[in-house]
């Protein structure tokens, strides 16, 4: 149910963790791969934190940043509106390493020189260290490949750099003001194609900044538990849980450090796969013992859905219900101050609004502007400085079952997206049997945890079949199976044909209602993941 929960309300502000780990600032200048960067430190364990490209030098400063990295874009530095840092960061006194459009930056702003080149260079190529004593370069070979895609070029360096590598089109592909710390890049080395780039940022954060490897889970723990315990005080949250990854971590989480302070409510909706609402009640009922609401409003639900075809009616009923059911229980916990969410970094990141960035859209999170009405709850965001991996990893950490940690997404609306035309009590029934068997056998083929989501489908079509000597005239299922990065595009996923047969011939001998199962085979777009 995150969808609901999720986007209630505005996080963007004081996203910022209390207690201030050891970072490195990442100015994002509108690139595609910026939050690469941000991930890739992380990665050296080494917390990281993205900042609008034009946060005043004094507000970095308080964060007390170890090191600064100036990020891609797709802007010229001389573009009218290009996006420009505060040049005060040049004299904070610590490293600054400029990626892409970065390294252009602290060309055109410490005195060198940018010019537009005639033509893109774009893709693969080598580079070729010349100053093997760089420690940018330490330890690592001479020539390798690198990804390029910047149409400026630095004709002349700015007094105090130098050019400590080359490639084929550019003969200041890295240059350093070692005395300065200032270091730049001019192709990407965040992204996987440059062969050497995890270990040309670790050499960044750790031999020039000189961070020590303190970001980790268990530490992270502890932070967030003081935080959340300074944060709520003796006051009572409440944490709508739907057993996806992201609010079942926050749940375990905030009840590692506040206890029975905290409230779960979760709402059956009669739109849940098999076992659902028994698997939640087990793990945080029972094994976690948190305080768990259980409203079983199924019987509303379906009765609200009762003659609905239209998807787009669906969820507005499913999502207008849910809020009601919702505010209700929460009246029944008693007064709580805070309403507990497992907002993520990517949703708190604010786009950088550059004309040509394709990522330059506000985020629809910012646009649902606040709670539903009445609703006044403070928040408790403890994930929002973390990626979807960190909060898995953290879910782990806590003794979160690997069943939830590594669960495919699901929609908040459930099965109403997967049940084509009206939804009714049968229909559930049937889809949700026919799901069991594609998770079990995705489960048990070992393709679940490899693939972004697998589920069935029911369409309201009836066709012939035969069934011994009787003639059957049934639904069909329809197998969707797809990879993705996340969610935006898809493409389905080639299943070997044995598995495909096994899944097929138990939903047509096991699920009543059945006798046709069809396998999807487009990718996204043009087709969406879920039918709806
Ligand atoms: P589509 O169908 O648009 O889905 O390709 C993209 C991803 O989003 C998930 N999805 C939802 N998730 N609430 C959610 O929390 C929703 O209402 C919702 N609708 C789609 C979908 O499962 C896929 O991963």
């Amino acid at each position: 149910m995150e969808f609901f929960l999720d986007k209630w309300s505005c996080a963007i502000c004081h996203h910022q963790p209390l207690i201030m780990p050891e970072q490195i600032v990442i100015l994002d200048f509108g690139s595609q791969y910026t939050q690469v960067i941000a991930r890739r430190i992380r990665e050296c364990s080494v917390y990281s934190t993205i900042l609008r490209y034009d946060t005043p030098a004094a507000e970095i400063a308080k964060l007390n940043p170890k090191g600064i990295i100036l990020s891609g874009g797709p802007a010229s530095v001389y573009a009218p509106k290009a996006p420009h840092p505060d040049i005060a960061v040049f004299d904070l006194g610590v490293p600054v390493l400029g990626v892409c459009y970065g390294i252009q930056l602290m060309a055109h702003f410490l005195g060198g020189k940018v010019e537009s080149g005639a033509r893109r260079e774009y893709g693969k190529g080598t580079l070729t260290v010349k100053d093997k004593t760089c420690p940018l370069f330490r330890k690592l070979p001479a020539k390798q490949q690198i990804w390029n895609s910047h149409a400026d070029k630095i004709t002349q360096l700015p007094k105090g750099f130098k050019a400590v590598a080359v490639s084929e089109n550019s003969p200041f592909a890295a240059i350093e003001d070692r005395k300065r710390h200032f270091y730049g890049l001019q192709f990407h080395p965040e992204v996987v194609h440059t062969q050497h780039g995890r270990e040309l940022i670790s050499n960044f954060v750790h031999a020039i900044c000189g961070c020590s490897k303190s970001w980790n889970m268990r530490k992270y723990v502890d932070q967030a538990v003081e935080e959340i315990r300074a944060q709520v005080g003796k006051e009572k949250v409440i944490l709508g849980l739907s057993g996806g990854v992201d609010s079942s971590v926050a749940a375990a989480l905030i009840h590692r450090a506040i206890g029975d302070q905290l409230t779960c409510i979760f709402v059956n909706n009669g739109l849940l796969r098999a076992r659902e609402a028994e698997v939640v009640q087990e793990v945080f009922g029972r094994h976690f013992k948190i305080k768990l609401q259980y409203e079983d409003d199924s019987k509303q639900f379906l009765q609200l859905l009762k003659g609905i075809t239209d998807p787009e009616k669906k969820r507005k009923i499913i999502g207008k219900a849910f809020i009601e059911v919702f505010q209700a229980a929460t009246k029944r916990v008693g007064k709580a101050k805070f309403l507990a969410q497992g907002t993520l970094y990517p949703d708190v990141i604010e786009s950088v609004p550059i004309a040509g960035n394709p990522a330059a859209l506000i985020k629809s999170h910012h646009n649902v502007g606040g709670l539903p009405k009445g609703m006044k709850f403070k928040l408790v965001e403890p994930l929002k400085c973390l990626f979807k991996d960190e909060v898995r990893q953290l879910g782990l950490e806590l003794g979160v079952p690997k069943e939830i940690v590594y669960r495919q997404p699901f929609p908040g609306p459930g099965l109403a997206v997967r049940i084509l035309g009206e939804v009714t009590p049968a229909r559930c029934e049937i889809l949700r049997n026919a799901d069991s068997i594609v998770v079990e056998e995705m489960k048990r083929s070992e393709w679940y945890y490899k693939v972004w989501q697998s589920f069935a489908v029911l369409l309201p079509v009836r066709s012939v079949g035969v069934m011994g000597d009787e003639r059957t005239y049934d639904y069909t299922i329809a197998l969707r199976v797809v990879e993705s990065q996340d969610g935006m595009t898809a493409d389905w996923v080639k299943l070997p044909y044995e598995l495909l047969e096994t899944i097929s011939s138990r939903i047509c001998n096991e699920v009543k209602g059945v006798n046709r199962v069809c396998f999807d085979i487009s990718s996204k777009p043009p087709a969406t993941i879920e039918w709806e």
